[in-house]
C-alpha cells in the first residue's frame, strides 16, 4: 500500500518525513536494520542475523509496496530511516482474513521524539479502513518503552508466553500477547 509523505515536526523541533517504503528504500533498510537491531535487546534477531541482500530486500518492499492489506512505513531524517512500522495480513487464509499484525521500531536517537505514537495512529487507520477486525503483536514483558506505547493505543495483554527469549547470559524474557479490538 502507498502512503504519500508527510512531514512530522518531532518533540525536539526537527522534521522528519513519514512515508511508504518503496524497493529504492533497500540500501537504507539494510543499514536501518543492521543498526536498529543492535540497538535493543527486545526483537528476535541479532544484527549478525539479519543477513538480507539488498536485491532481496528490494523484492520484499515491493510486495508490501504492492499489496493493498499491508502498509509499511518509514520515518526519513537526513535522507536515513530513523523508524519503520508496519502492519500486515496474518495470514493469507480467508479465515484469518480479519487478524492483522503490528510491527514496529525506532533508531535509538529518535526515541521519545513522538515518531512512534505517530507511526501508531497512522497504522491503526489503516488497519480499520483495510477491514482488519483486530490488531495483534508480542512484546517482550521487560520491554519498558514499548509497553506503555501499545497501552496508550489501546492494546491490551491477552496472554504470557513463558521463555519467549533466551539471551547469552542463560536469562530468559516472557513474551506478552497483546491485541486491539478495532
Ligand atoms: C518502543 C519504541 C517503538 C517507542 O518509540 P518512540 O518513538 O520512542 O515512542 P514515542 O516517542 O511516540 O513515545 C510513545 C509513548 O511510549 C511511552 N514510552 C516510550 N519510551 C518510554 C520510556 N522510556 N519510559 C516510559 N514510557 C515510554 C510513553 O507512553 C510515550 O508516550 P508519551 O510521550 O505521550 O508519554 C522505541 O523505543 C523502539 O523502537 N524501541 C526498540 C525496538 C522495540 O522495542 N520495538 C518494539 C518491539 S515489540
Amino acid at each position: 500500500m502507498i502512503y504519500p509523505a508527510e512531514n512530522l515536526t518531532m518533540k525536539d523541533g526537527r522534521q522528519c518525513t513519514i512515508r511508504s517504503v518503496e524497493p529504492e528504500d533497500a540500501p537504507r533498510m539494510t543499514r536501518y536494520m543492521k543498526i536498529m537491531l543492535g540497538e535493543t535487546p527486545f526483537l528476535l534477531r541479532t544484527p549478525e542475523e539479519f543477513n538480507v541482500t539488498e536485491e532481496r530486500e528490494a523484492e520484499i518492499l515491493a510486495g508490501r509496496r504492492d499489496d493493498p492489506r499491508s502498509l509499511m512505513l518509514v520515518a526519513e531524517v537526513d535522507g536515513e530511516i530513523a523508524a519503520c512500522a508496519d502492519v500486515q495480513s496474518h495470514g493469507a487464509q480467508s479465515r484469518r482474513f480479519h487478524r492483522a499484525e503490528l510491527g514496529i521500531s525506532v533508531r535509538k536517537d529518535y526515541w521519545r521524539l513522538g515518531i512512534g505514537s505517530a507511526m501508531m495512529e497512522r497504522l491503526i487507520a489503516f488497519a480499520r479502513q483495510a477491514a482488519f477486525e483486530q490488531i495483534e503483536l508480542t512484546v517482550e514483558s521487560k520491554n519498558y518503552r514499548a509497553l506503555p506505547l501499545y497501552h496508550k493505543y489501546g492494546f491490551v495483554i491477552y496472554g504470557t508466553r513463558p521463555h519467549g527469549l533466551k539471551y547469552p547470559d542463560g536469562s530468559y524474557d516472557n513474551d506478552y500477547l497483546m491485541i486491539k479490538m478495532l
